[in-house]
């Protein structure tokens, strides 16, 4: 018995002393001293050793077990503390390399373009106001004089959520909303979201609009004209020539669209305009009568302008962006380019 402990003893130091890697050491302490190792088995013979040497033996076994666990746990130490110094001389700090960035969002495009032009309107004098998206169809129709059978009122051209519910086709509702609940004099913009059912380069389902409105007395459609004159070489720039078109809008009487001379060719005529040297900017006009009197406005005492314009193309003008789907993409190298 005792011999066997001596050979036991022998080949695990053996063993040991060729053992390069953690993964040897652990191999070898599970077989020599692990709960079913060798040990373990040659102390099931003990039986077999007369009572006299018994404790003998067990003592032995005891310091082979230690001796063995020490060497063990030495040199996995050892293998442990060459890692690292081993890691230590290559992962060095290199204080010149540059701190990483804190990146932070930032304003949309969109929202930073819409904030804008709400300003200029601020300054004028006129409130910001803000109306719902998901709206009655009295507002966003009948009562701006969109009579049932217009084309607009065609599902083509509206999402329905109910017969009489609709996603807004257009922020005028607010000027509806409005004059229900204030006397003149009124003077608002409301921007905000407006969905129609289209979706090319120059149209998504979604897209932003501004609302403005000015009822008080005596204005005329030279106010009309200042104003927004004003807005666009705020916008564009002072020297931007600007046309009036005469136009049709069931709101407004007379209308006008506006047109900016076009950015990208300077009026020469380009794939942007349609080489026409104009694009179409704004929609304006004096608020009709049948607008006010279904607010309860008397047409005789006051008079008004409305305007209405697309944000994102205002947004694609000034910034030269040829492709309005590129708003929605989220790309950051896009965004933050504003
Ligand atoms: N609501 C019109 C549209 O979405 C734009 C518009 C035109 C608004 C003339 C107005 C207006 O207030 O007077 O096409």
């Amino acid at each position: 018995m005792k011999e066997s402990l001596v050979e036991f003893q022998k080949n695990a130091e053996a063993e040991l002393n060729s053992a390069g890697s953690r993964e040897e050491l652990l191999a070898i302490r599970t077989k020599y001293l692990g709960r079913k190792g060798l040990l373990t088995t040659l102390l099931r013979k003990i039986g077999s050793v007369s009572p006299q040497q018994r404790p003998l033996v067990g003592k032995l076994s005891n310091e082979i077990k230690d001796v063995l666990s020490v060497k063990i746990e030495n040199a996995l130490e050892e293998i442990a503390y060459r890692e690292k110094c081993e890691t230590l001389l290559h992962e060095k700090i290199d204080v010149t390399l540059p701190g990483r960035g804190v990146s932070h969002g930032r304003i949309h495009p969109i929202v930073q373009m819409s904030r804008e032009i709400c300003e200029v309107f601020s300054g004028l004098g006129f409130s910001v106001v803000k109306g719902p998206e998901v709206e009655l169809s009295h507002y966003n129709f009948e009562a701006l004089n969109i009579p049932e059978g217009h084309p607009a009122r065609d599902t083509q051209d509206t999402f329905y959520v109910e017969d009489n519910i609709v996603l807004r086709t257009h922020t005028s509702p607010v000027q509806i909303r409005i004059m229900e609940k204030q006397r003149p004099p009124v003077r608002i913009v409301s921007p905000g979201k407006v969905y129609r059912p289209d979706s090319d380069i120059s149209h998504t389902p979604m897209f932003h609009q501004i609302e403005g409105l000015l009822v008080d007395k005596d204005i005329t459609f030279g106010d009309l004209k200042g104003v927004l004159t004003y807005l666009l070489q705020q916008i564009f720039g002072e020297g931007t020539a600007l046309r009036f078109r005469p136009s049709f809008f069931p709101f407004t009487e007379p209308s006008a669209e506006i047109d900016i001379q076009c950015i990208i060719c300077g009026g020469a005529g380009c794939r942007v305009c349609g080489r026409s040297g104009w694009i179409e900017i704004l929609g304006a006009g004096m608020v009709d009568p049948e607008v006010f009197k279904a607010v309860d406005y008397d047409p005789e005492e006051i008079s008004g302008f409305a305007f209405g314009l697309g944000v994102e193309r205002i947004a694609m003008l000034k910034y030269g962006i040829s492709d309005i789907r590129l708003f929605y993409e989220n790309d950051r190298r896009f965004l933050e380019q504003f």
